[in-house]
Protein backbone atom coordinates (compact mmCIF):
# COMPACT_ATOMS: atom_id res chain seq x y z
CA UNK A 1 0.00 0.00 0.00
CA UNK A 2 1.12 3.53 -0.88
CA UNK A 3 0.73 6.31 1.67
CA UNK A 4 0.55 10.30 0.66
CA UNK A 5 4.45 11.91 1.32
CA UNK A 6 3.45 14.90 0.50
CA UNK A 7 1.93 15.96 3.87
CA UNK A 8 5.89 15.35 5.08
CA UNK A 9 8.66 14.17 3.65
CA UNK A 10 9.56 12.12 6.78
CA UNK A 11 6.26 9.93 5.65
CA UNK A 12 7.06 6.36 4.08
CA UNK A 13 6.03 6.10 0.58
CA UNK A 14 5.74 2.17 0.72
CA UNK A 15 4.90 0.42 4.07
CA UNK A 16 7.81 -1.16 5.62
CA UNK A 17 6.28 -4.86 6.61
CA UNK A 18 7.04 -7.03 9.12
CA UNK A 19 10.24 -8.75 8.96
CA UNK A 20 9.25 -12.17 9.44
CA UNK A 21 5.90 -11.31 6.67
CA UNK A 22 6.62 -12.90 2.81
CA UNK A 23 7.69 -10.80 0.41
CA UNK A 24 6.75 -10.69 -2.83
CA UNK A 25 9.39 -8.93 -5.11
CA UNK A 26 8.23 -8.35 -8.94
CA UNK A 27 9.87 -10.56 -11.28
CA UNK A 28 12.84 -8.38 -12.33
CA UNK A 29 13.97 -7.61 -8.68
CA UNK A 30 13.51 -11.38 -7.62
CA UNK A 31 15.98 -11.59 -10.56
CA UNK A 32 18.30 -8.86 -9.28
CA UNK A 33 18.21 -10.09 -5.82
CA UNK A 34 19.16 -13.66 -6.96
CA UNK A 35 22.07 -12.65 -9.76
CA UNK A 36 23.96 -10.40 -7.26
CA UNK A 37 23.14 -12.74 -4.66
CA UNK A 38 21.78 -10.02 -1.97
CA UNK A 39 20.85 -11.33 1.56
CA UNK A 40 18.43 -10.04 4.13
CA UNK A 41 19.92 -7.06 5.73
CA UNK A 42 18.84 -6.99 9.80
CA UNK A 43 18.47 -2.74 8.84
CA UNK A 44 16.34 -3.70 6.39
CA UNK A 45 16.63 -4.11 2.66
CA UNK A 46 19.12 -6.10 0.86
CA UNK A 47 22.57 -6.65 0.36
CA UNK A 48 26.06 -8.50 -0.46
CA UNK A 49 29.40 -8.06 0.66
CA UNK A 50 31.30 -7.28 -2.42
CA UNK A 51 34.81 -6.31 -1.33
CA UNK A 52 37.10 -7.14 2.19
CA UNK A 53 40.20 -5.49 2.06
CA UNK A 54 42.50 -8.53 3.49
CA UNK A 55 45.25 -5.31 4.07
CA UNK A 56 44.80 -4.35 7.86
CA UNK A 57 44.84 -0.99 8.84
CA UNK A 58 45.36 -0.42 13.45
CA UNK A 59 41.56 -0.10 15.19
CA UNK A 60 41.34 4.03 15.02
CA UNK A 61 38.51 3.12 17.28
CA UNK A 62 40.43 1.62 20.01
CA UNK A 63 39.61 3.16 23.53
CA UNK A 64 42.94 4.12 23.97
CA UNK A 65 41.44 7.31 25.86
CA UNK A 66 38.34 7.09 27.76
CA UNK A 67 36.93 9.18 25.27
CA UNK A 68 38.83 8.02 22.28
CA UNK A 69 35.81 6.81 19.99
CA UNK A 70 33.24 9.40 17.81
CA UNK A 71 30.61 7.74 19.47
CA UNK A 72 31.36 9.24 22.87
CA UNK A 73 32.06 12.71 21.57
CA UNK A 74 29.49 15.33 20.91
CA UNK A 75 29.91 18.95 20.13
CA UNK A 76 27.63 21.41 21.83
CA UNK A 77 27.03 24.64 20.16
CA UNK A 78 26.52 27.44 22.70
CA UNK A 79 26.95 30.96 22.07
CA UNK A 80 30.67 30.73 23.65
CA UNK A 81 31.45 28.47 21.13
CA UNK A 82 31.69 24.62 20.55
CA UNK A 83 32.31 22.30 23.78
CA UNK A 84 33.31 18.92 22.89
CA UNK A 85 31.86 16.62 25.74
CA UNK A 86 31.38 13.00 26.58
CA UNK A 87 27.46 12.03 26.55
CA UNK A 88 28.13 8.88 27.32
CA UNK A 89 26.29 7.04 24.89
CA UNK A 90 28.89 4.42 24.31
CA UNK A 91 28.13 1.70 21.52
CA UNK A 92 27.66 -1.64 22.92
CA UNK A 93 28.41 -4.89 21.38
CA UNK A 94 25.52 -6.36 19.75
CA UNK A 95 24.54 -9.95 20.51
CA UNK A 96 26.21 -11.96 17.52
CA UNK A 97 23.71 -14.64 17.57
CA UNK A 98 21.23 -11.73 16.44
CA UNK A 99 23.30 -11.56 13.07
CA UNK A 100 23.56 -13.47 9.84
CA UNK A 101 26.80 -13.10 7.98
CA UNK A 102 28.72 -12.33 10.75
CA UNK A 103 32.88 -12.13 10.35
CA UNK A 104 34.87 -13.93 12.91
CA UNK A 105 34.59 -12.91 16.56
CA UNK A 106 35.41 -9.23 15.58
CA UNK A 107 35.14 -7.19 18.79
CA UNK A 108 35.34 -3.35 19.32
CA UNK A 109 38.85 -4.46 21.41
CA UNK A 110 40.74 -5.88 17.87
CA UNK A 111 44.12 -4.31 17.63
CA UNK A 112 43.16 -3.84 13.62
CA UNK A 113 40.55 -3.72 11.14
CA UNK A 114 39.88 -4.39 7.60
CA UNK A 115 41.12 -1.49 5.61
CA UNK A 116 37.66 -0.75 3.90
CA UNK A 117 34.37 -3.21 3.12
CA UNK A 118 32.28 -2.30 -0.01
CA UNK A 119 28.49 -3.53 -0.37
CA UNK A 120 25.97 -3.73 -2.63
CA UNK A 121 22.53 -2.32 -0.65
CA UNK A 122 19.27 -2.84 -2.27
CA UNK A 123 15.72 -1.26 -0.65
CA UNK A 124 12.60 -2.58 -2.79
CA UNK A 125 8.92 -2.25 -2.29
CA UNK A 126 8.36 -4.65 -0.45
CA UNK A 127 11.51 -3.81 1.91
CA UNK A 128 11.54 -0.25 1.55
CA UNK A 129 13.62 1.19 4.60
CA UNK A 130 16.60 1.13 5.90
CA UNK A 131 16.49 1.05 9.87
CA UNK A 132 18.16 3.91 12.04
CA UNK A 133 21.53 2.66 13.31
CA UNK A 134 25.15 4.04 12.89
CA UNK A 135 28.35 2.96 12.13
CA UNK A 136 31.80 4.07 13.80
CA UNK A 137 33.26 3.86 10.73
CA UNK A 138 32.81 6.20 7.78
CA UNK A 139 30.81 5.25 4.90
CA UNK A 140 30.72 5.99 1.23
CA UNK A 141 27.50 5.71 -0.91
CA UNK A 142 27.33 5.81 -4.63
CA UNK A 143 23.77 5.71 -6.32
CA UNK A 144 23.42 2.75 -9.32
CA UNK A 145 19.30 3.14 -9.89
CA UNK A 146 16.39 4.47 -8.09
CA UNK A 147 15.10 7.07 -5.66
CA UNK A 148 15.12 7.45 -2.03
CA UNK A 149 15.59 9.62 1.23
CA UNK A 150 17.82 9.35 3.69
CA UNK A 151 17.65 10.77 7.03
CA UNK A 152 20.79 11.35 9.07
CA UNK A 153 20.99 12.41 12.87
CA UNK A 154 24.27 13.92 13.86
CA UNK A 155 23.98 13.10 17.38
CA UNK A 156 27.90 14.33 17.53
CA UNK A 157 26.07 18.22 16.72
CA UNK A 158 23.88 19.08 19.62
CA UNK A 159 22.34 22.65 19.66
CA UNK A 160 20.22 24.00 22.38
CA UNK A 161 16.19 24.13 21.39
CA UNK A 162 12.91 25.09 22.79
CA UNK A 163 10.82 21.83 24.06
CA UNK A 164 6.63 22.29 23.67
CA UNK A 165 6.79 23.75 27.71
CA UNK A 166 9.58 26.05 26.49
CA UNK A 167 12.18 24.21 28.40
CA UNK A 168 15.82 24.31 26.96
CA UNK A 169 16.94 20.91 25.84
CA UNK A 170 19.91 19.40 24.03
CA UNK A 171 18.85 18.41 20.66
CA UNK A 172 20.95 16.92 17.66
CA UNK A 173 21.24 18.32 13.71
CA UNK A 174 18.46 16.24 12.01
CA UNK A 175 19.17 16.43 8.13
CA UNK A 176 17.66 15.02 5.13
CA UNK A 177 17.80 14.85 1.25
CA UNK A 178 17.02 12.75 -1.85
CA UNK A 179 19.41 10.30 -3.48
CA UNK A 180 18.45 10.01 -6.92
CA UNK A 181 19.59 11.05 -10.62
CA UNK A 182 18.32 14.23 -10.98
CA UNK A 183 21.23 16.15 -10.05
CA UNK A 184 19.41 19.69 -11.25
CA UNK A 185 17.03 19.22 -8.62
CA UNK A 186 19.43 18.76 -6.27
CA UNK A 187 19.25 14.60 -5.80
CA UNK A 188 22.32 13.33 -4.85
CA UNK A 189 24.80 10.89 -6.62
CA UNK A 190 26.78 10.15 -3.75
CA UNK A 191 26.56 10.95 0.13
CA UNK A 192 28.87 10.54 3.05
CA UNK A 193 28.01 9.66 6.17
CA UNK A 194 30.45 9.96 8.99
CA UNK A 195 30.90 7.47 11.91
CA UNK A 196 28.83 8.10 15.14
CA UNK A 197 25.74 9.36 13.40
CA UNK A 198 22.20 7.47 13.04
CA UNK A 199 21.10 6.98 9.14
CA UNK A 200 18.15 5.68 7.90
CA UNK A 201 16.74 5.91 4.40
CA UNK A 202 13.61 4.97 2.37
CA UNK A 203 12.30 4.03 -1.04
CA UNK A 204 11.15 6.65 -3.15
CA UNK A 205 8.92 6.23 -6.54
CA UNK A 206 11.27 7.86 -9.72
CA UNK A 207 9.39 11.16 -10.14
CA UNK A 208 6.02 10.18 -12.94
CA UNK A 209 6.71 6.22 -11.47
CA UNK A 210 3.90 4.66 -10.50
CA UNK A 211 4.05 3.63 -6.95
CA UNK A 212 3.63 -0.30 -8.25
CA UNK A 213 5.93 -0.50 -10.67
CA UNK A 214 9.47 0.75 -8.22
CA UNK A 215 12.20 -1.22 -9.75
CA UNK A 216 14.41 -0.41 -6.41
CA UNK A 217 17.03 1.81 -4.45
CA UNK A 218 20.29 -0.30 -5.62
CA UNK A 219 23.45 1.87 -4.19
CA UNK A 220 27.31 1.18 -3.37
CA UNK A 221 28.50 1.83 0.13
CA UNK A 222 32.28 1.64 1.25
CA UNK A 223 32.73 1.52 4.78
CA UNK A 224 36.32 2.82 6.11
CA UNK A 225 37.82 1.04 8.09
CA UNK A 226 35.99 -2.38 7.11
CA UNK A 227 32.66 -3.04 8.61
CA UNK A 228 32.30 -5.41 11.69
CA UNK A 229 29.05 -5.96 13.67
CA UNK A 230 31.12 -4.72 16.86
CA UNK A 231 31.19 -1.13 15.45
CA UNK A 232 27.41 -1.21 14.76
CA UNK A 233 24.16 -0.50 16.65
CA UNK A 234 20.71 0.28 16.30
CA UNK A 235 18.84 3.28 17.36
CA UNK A 236 16.66 2.87 20.10
CA UNK A 237 13.28 4.45 21.17
CA UNK A 238 14.51 6.32 24.19
CA UNK A 239 17.68 7.43 22.55
CA UNK A 240 15.80 9.12 19.32
CA UNK A 241 13.26 10.80 22.01
CA UNK A 242 17.02 12.10 23.87
CA UNK A 243 17.78 13.16 20.50
CA UNK A 244 15.58 15.18 18.48
CA UNK A 245 12.00 17.07 19.72
CA UNK A 246 9.16 15.52 20.34
CA UNK A 247 7.52 16.30 16.96
CA UNK A 248 11.12 14.74 15.20
CA UNK A 249 10.64 11.70 17.12
CA UNK A 250 6.80 11.30 16.09
CA UNK A 251 7.85 11.47 12.41
CA UNK A 252 10.82 9.67 12.68
CA UNK A 253 9.93 6.48 14.78
CA UNK A 254 8.49 4.43 12.12
CA UNK A 255 12.36 4.31 10.73
CA UNK A 256 12.68 2.60 14.29
CA UNK A 257 13.76 -1.40 13.68
CA UNK A 258 11.23 -3.48 14.97
N1 LIG B 1 27.25 -7.48 7.15
C1 LIG B 1 26.06 -7.10 7.65
N2 LIG B 1 25.82 -5.84 7.43
C2 LIG B 1 26.86 -5.38 6.77
C3 LIG B 1 27.16 -4.12 6.26
O1 LIG B 1 26.41 -3.15 6.39
N3 LIG B 1 28.35 -4.02 5.62
C4 LIG B 1 29.19 -5.08 5.48
N4 LIG B 1 30.34 -4.89 4.83
N5 LIG B 1 28.92 -6.26 5.95
C5 LIG B 1 27.76 -6.39 6.58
Amino acid sequence: STIDSSISPLKPVYEPKDSSAPRNESPQLAKLISTLNLQQHIEGGYFVETDRDTNRVPNPFLNTSPSASSHEQTTFYTSTGAVKADLGNKLTDVDPDKNKNMTADSTSQDETRNASTSIHYLLTPESPMGAFHRNRGRTIHTLHRGRGRYVIIHADEVMPSYDTHSAIRSKARVETFIVGQNVEKGERLQWIVDGGKYKSSFLLPLEGEDAADNNGLLISETVVPGFEYSDHDFMRIDRLEALVTKEQADEMRWMLRK
